[in-house]
């Protein structure tokens, strides 16, 4: 974006934005801007109940669990509720693949997009007043319009992604997308109830000095990750580790960092989502000039062969996540 047009549109609400860019979109035809403003729509509702979740009856756990056997929050499942809803509202969506449910949702099969979600990310977050967030990713189906959804609209690599966001619900509450020409930032105004652009064409710093990283399972981490952090802490850097990845990330975006979920001996292949954490985070990374792989590879080319497929995550800025590659 070129820097007159940056100033020009600092301040434009989030439908103003999305209806002046349509035109970037490979298939302009309305239904992917309207799916992007049927997710802002979710997440106002979603950030309403996360406001005021310690004065009604929304915190702790459901006593169930999800697809990966994490205990389910009752937040998780609100939210969930409440982006299945917006989703299945407009048409727009075929199948939405869940954190929170076992299976992919068959919903309108005329429907062109494919939704991977977290709901509600860093659940252990909640009951405790910090930051937790939404992850997305749209895909376009394979399989013909009309059609039962098959495998191959399922289980895409993230390079076929045709958008990818979060949402923050942090100090103030934050919607970052891309699709696939830079990444953009909105702020929501509560009073107004509208989202505004605040962060335009978000570029992440080449470099860092902040590593992200639960340390609390360092004893079992390869000998690649132990001497990468070893060289963080040799080189001065600094650790902030969250808990909640949508805001580790933020973070990093904004101020240059590397946030790795390796794998341990309790999850072999790392913890975190490829389809609906990873992906998402990869894509804007990468728009942003920053890098996700596994460790070795790049996360995009990853051919998922399961819905909640896990897979280690190094993330962040490009010299960092090469570096901790070669470690
Ligand atoms: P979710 O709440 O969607 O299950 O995701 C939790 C994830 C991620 O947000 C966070 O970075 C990570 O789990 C934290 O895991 P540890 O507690 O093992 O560090
Ligand atoms: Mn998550
Ligand atoms: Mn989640």
């Amino acid at each position: 974006m070129e820097q007159s047009r940056i100033a020009h549109s600092i301040g434009i609400a989030l439908d103003r934005f999305i209806k002046n860019n349509q035109e970037q979109f490979q298939y302009a035809s309305g239904e992917l801007s309207q799916l992007l403003r049927d997710i802002a729509l979710a997440s106002k509702v979603v950030n309403r109940e996360v406001n005021k979740a310690g004065l009604i009856d929304i915190m702790g756990a459901m006593g169930s669990q999800n697809s990966g056997g994490d205990s389910q929050q009752k937040l998780d499942v609100l939210a969930n509720i409440r982006f299945t809803r917006a989703l299945s509202k407009g048409g727009e969506v075929c199948a939405l693949i869940s954190e929170e449910t076992e299976s992919y949702v068959d919903l309108n099969n005329d429907g062109k997009y494919v939704i991977a979600i977290d709901p509600l990310d860093g659940s252990s977050n909640i009951d405790v007043n910090v930051s937790i967030g939404t992850i997305f990713s749209i895909y376009r189906r394979k399989s013909p319009e009309g059609t039962p959804i098959q495998q191959q609209d399922i289980l895409q690599k993230g390079t076929e992604q045709v958008a990818a966001g979060y949402i923050l619900y942090g100090s103030s509450t934050m919607l970052v997308y891309t699709t696939g020409h830079g990444v953009n930032g909105f702020t929501y105004e509560p009073s107004l109830g509208e989202y505004f652009l605040s962060h335009p064409d978000l570029k992440m710093p080449d470099d860092g000095k902040i590593f992200s990283v639960n340390e609390g399972q360092a004893l079992s981490f390869a000998p690649s990750v132990t001497s990468y952090l070893t060289y963080c802490k040799q080189n001065g850097y600094t650790a902030r580790y969250i808990g909640s990845l949508v805001a580790d990330f933020h973070r990093n975006m904004l101020k240059g960092g590397i946030y790795i979920y390796p794998a341990t001996a309790k999850d072999k292949n790392g913890k975190l989502r490829l389809m609906y954490e990873c992906n998402a985070l990869a894509f804007i990374a990468e728009q942003a000039g920053g890098l996700a792989t596994d460790g070795k590879n790049r996360i995009m080319d990853i051919v998922p062969t399961t819905l909640h497929q896990r897979v280690p995550f190094y993330v962040g800025s490009k010299k960092m996540v090469e570096k901790a590659g070669s470690s």
